[in-house]
């Protein structure tokens, strides 16, 4: 429909019915202006399937939802860092929405992991804003090209479970610019998504959903979003701050009684009306969006979307230790699955993204089309104590074969929407088991279904690490494509596995506090804190191993010095050397050289999967613009190449540096500093102009000539060059009229004119 008729619509509603419209008729659905023609439209979680309740709705899915197809969750997608893969999922949920006549699907869901211990990391997807950014688009593109509207959430800073629904953020304002907001920047800008879901909690005490600057300012004004900002369930605190803000759609309904108080708010004058209007239109453009195109003839293809579950977690999942390339097994090997995950599966997470699925397919079953192997359950899911029974059983089975696969991983109650995690490890019964059945079988593999890291006490008795996440309802058949080399693994961690959780950047401050969560690692989240700290981790940040070999060689930069204004292009050559064919991540990072502002020794700034037959090799090209240099500056609000050298390496992970180059970047952008008697030396030095001015009016002065020369001379033997050098460098210029015979306060007043002009 177009703005004007939109807007012709509103002028015929009465002020009730638009304050109405800015909430949602029931837990899913939209009110209707029946005598105006306006539909009711429904949206549904999300992110990675549908689930969406027909008659008893509630808000965590106590009720039943509808049959639906579990596609791998986020911490499984962007694993596979293919962003044509993520397109073809959001493709496929979108024409299932259309199927389901459903306008709006709540995914997807795209916070930082600033600890592993967040209940909810199974649906994000990386500790790195590029990638979830990267990721988040990609699925975004292929949801709404069936016309169907996405809600990126939960816009902002909710990174942690515990007390969601108040807990304030506390985080600077560079952390959330280069962190926290960038994963929700490139997204928005290039997706442009339909609607955006406001979290729950607050930020440096404000709560998301009354705060203009990030629902409008940035939002809106810097990024350009033009949809509409929709509450998550329950995440309103005052209704009529928040419009004012920009959340445009509270979420579920909140009974009239939020209506009422925006409707007294326009009577009384503290509410304009425009913004109520503006709200409505944001959300009957989007109602009508999708009405108007509607796809009637779409259907809900389970069983085609079942397979295109199994062939995209196939392609997620990582491939971590393969020692005596134990893999891939061969159809002829006597192996013995064990644990209860191959029979039946972990493959999604608990709360709002739960899905009915329609059909799950295990490893067991799987498997059975390929080869024969045995089975026993070896513990019991849900808990910690070791049952010697399954056990033994277990061990039994493992002796009598040639291989032992281990189906281990988190139980439901150990990761979940609503709580966090206490602990990285694995139940210990599950640990028990693979150092019992390590002891009686040298070929031993553990599949691991969990949302996120676990520790691996046994990394070193196993022979083969299959990290399959969350995998969907059809997680059994890619395991059994992995395990036998149906498909050659091309997963990469979106995150870093650390040895210990004590290791981790946060770990002081994660969790602790009532209702305030300190963010004090700052940007040193993820592998940009375990790479500038050398800090030794299990597994980093985009590693991942294949069945086949890469190799890298001619790195080529277009240039080699540059300004701020211009964009580099990087070209590295790839080549599969070995005699399989296969996928591979190419990752660039951007190492900054000297720089006085704290900065992570390095960080992604672009990355390609691509496929390579046996012998086949590719040139990929990248791009790099003034961002890939950049930090947010603090004194301007806004990005800033600092002038200096900068290596462009290619990563087989964040650890592992195959191939670099320099570029020399000069910034364009000058800070305008102003300066104080309380300035020091060295930073008034290092600035050329005052530094010139300050030098000459000075050299008018014999005594200060004198007195350096009598220093640098150094008679007592007390003050050596460099603590000289140092004392200049940080003296505050109202120093000078205690060690500068003859200095004067107007004297300096003078030069403070001069250098500020
Ligand atoms: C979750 C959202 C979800 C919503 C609706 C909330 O509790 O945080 O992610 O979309 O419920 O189920």
């Amino acid at each position: 429909m177009k703005k004007e008729d939109i807007q012709n619509l509103i002028s015929q509603m009465t002020l009730e019915e638009k304050a109405g419209m800015c909430s949602g008729a029931d837990f899913w659905q939209l009110k209707s202006v029946e005598r105006l023609g306006i539909p009711s439209v429904k949206v549904t979680d999300g992110p990675h399937g549908l689930r969406a309740q027909d008659e008893q709705a509630d808000h965590l899915g106590i009720n039943e939802s509808i049959k639906a197809v579990c596609f791998p969750t986020g911490c499984a997608t962007a694993s596979s860092f293919d962003r044509q893969l993520l397109k073809k999922i959001g493709k496929a949920i979108g024409q299932e929405c259309q199927a389901k006549e459903i306008s709006t699907i709540l995914g997807p869901a795209m916070n930082i992991k600033r600890s592993p211990l967040c209940g909810r990391n199974f649906e994000y997807y990386s500790e790195d804003p590029l990638v979830a950014s990267e990721m988040a688009a990609a699925l975004t593109d292929g949801i709404q090209s069936q016309n169907v509207g996405v809600s990126m959430k939960h816009f902002l800073a909710n990174n942690q479970e515990k007390r969601r629904m108040t807990n304030s953020s506390q985080v600077d304002e560079r952390t959330l610019r280069e962190i926290y907001l960038a994963a929700f920047e490139g997204a928005v800008k290039q997706a442009k998504p339909w609607t955006v879901m406001n979290s729950y909690n607050r930020i440096n005490g404000t709560y998301v959903g009354e705060s203009r600057e990030y629902l409008t300012d940035i939002l809106r004004g810097e990024w350009g979003f033009d949809g509409y900002v929709m509450s998550d369930w329950g995440a309103v605190n005052d209704r009529v701050e928040a419009l004012k803000a920009g959340m445009d759609l509270e979420m579920p309904a909140s009974s009239g009684i939020n209506d009422a108080l925006i409707v007294k708010a326009v009577r009384d004058g503290s509410l304009n009306e425009n913004v109520v209007d503006q709200a409505c239109e944001r959300i009957l453009n989007i109602i009508f969006k999708f009405t108007e195109n509607r796809q009637p003839d779409a259907v809900f293809e389970y069983e085609k979307d079942h397979e295109l579950a199994a062939e995209a977690e196939s392609d997620c999942i990582v491939l971590l230790k393969n020692e005596d390339e134990i893999l891939p097994l061969a159809k002829e090997q006597k192996v013995a699955f064990i644990g209860k995950y191959a029979e039946t599966p972990r493959y999604q997470g608990g709360g709002s993204s739960h899905i009915n699925s329609w059909k799950v397919e295990s490893a067991v079953e799987a498997v059975r089309e390929i080869a024969e192997v045995t089975f026993a359950g070896g513990f019991e899911d849900d808990v910690d104590e070791v049952n010697e029974e399954l056990q033994n059983e277990a061990v039994r089975i493992a002796q009598e074969a040639e291989v032992a696969v281990i189906f281990a991983g988190l139980p439901d109650n150990f990761e979940s929407e609503g709580y966090d995690r206490k602990h990285l490890n694995l139940p210990n019964c599950q640990n028990a088991l693979i150092e019992k059945i390590c002891n009686v079988q040298k070929n031993t593999i553990v599949v691991l279904h969990n949302g996120s890291p676990v520790t691996m006490p046994w990394k070193d008795r196993v022979k083969g690490i299959v990290e399959a996440y969350l995998g969907g309802q059809a997680v059994g058949k890619a395991v059994v494509n992995i395990l036998y080399g149906n498909v050659n693994p091309s997963g990469r961690l979106a995150e870093t596995f650390p040895l210990r959780l004590e290791d981790t950047p946060c770990y002081l401050t994660y969790g602790k506090g009532v209702d305030e969560a300190v963010y004090s690692e700052g940007v040193f989240v993820g592998y940009r804190y375990y790479t500038s700290k050398k800090q030794e981790v299990l597994f980093p940040f985009g590693y991942g191993l294949s069945y086949t070999t890469f190799t890298y060689g001619n790195l080529k930069l277009d240039k080699s010095a540059m300004t701020d204004q211009e964009a580099l292009t990087v070209s590295v050559d790839v080549e599969n050397t070995g005699n399989r064919a296969g996928k591979e991540v190419v990752q660039i990072y951007v190492a900054p050289g000297e720089s006085e502002t704290a900065r992570p020794v390095k960080e992604l700034r672009a990355f390609d999967k691509i496929e390579l037959a046996p012998g086949e090799k590719k040139t990929v090209v990248f791009e790099l613009d003034a961002r890939a240099f950049a930090y947010w500056n603090t004194e301007l609000h806004d990005w800033f190449v600092e002038s200096g050298d900068y290596e462009i390496q290619v990563g087989k992970n964040a650890e592992e540096v195959l191939l670099s180059e320099s570029v020399q970047v000069e910034s364009t952008k000058k800070i305008k500093k102003i300066y104080t008697l309380n300035t020091c030396m060295g930073e008034l030095m290092r600035d050329e102009k005052a530094g010139a001015v300050f030098g000459q009016m000075m050299s008018g002065n014999q005594q200060a000539k004198e007195m350096a020369e009598a220093n640098q001379e150094d008679p007592s033997g007390a003050v050596n060059a460099e603590m000289m050098a140092a004392m200049m460098n940080d003296m505050p210029l109202r120093q000078l009229l205690s060690f500068v015979p003859g200095m004067t306060r107007e004297a300096l007043e003078q030069i403070l004119a001069a250098v500020n002009q």
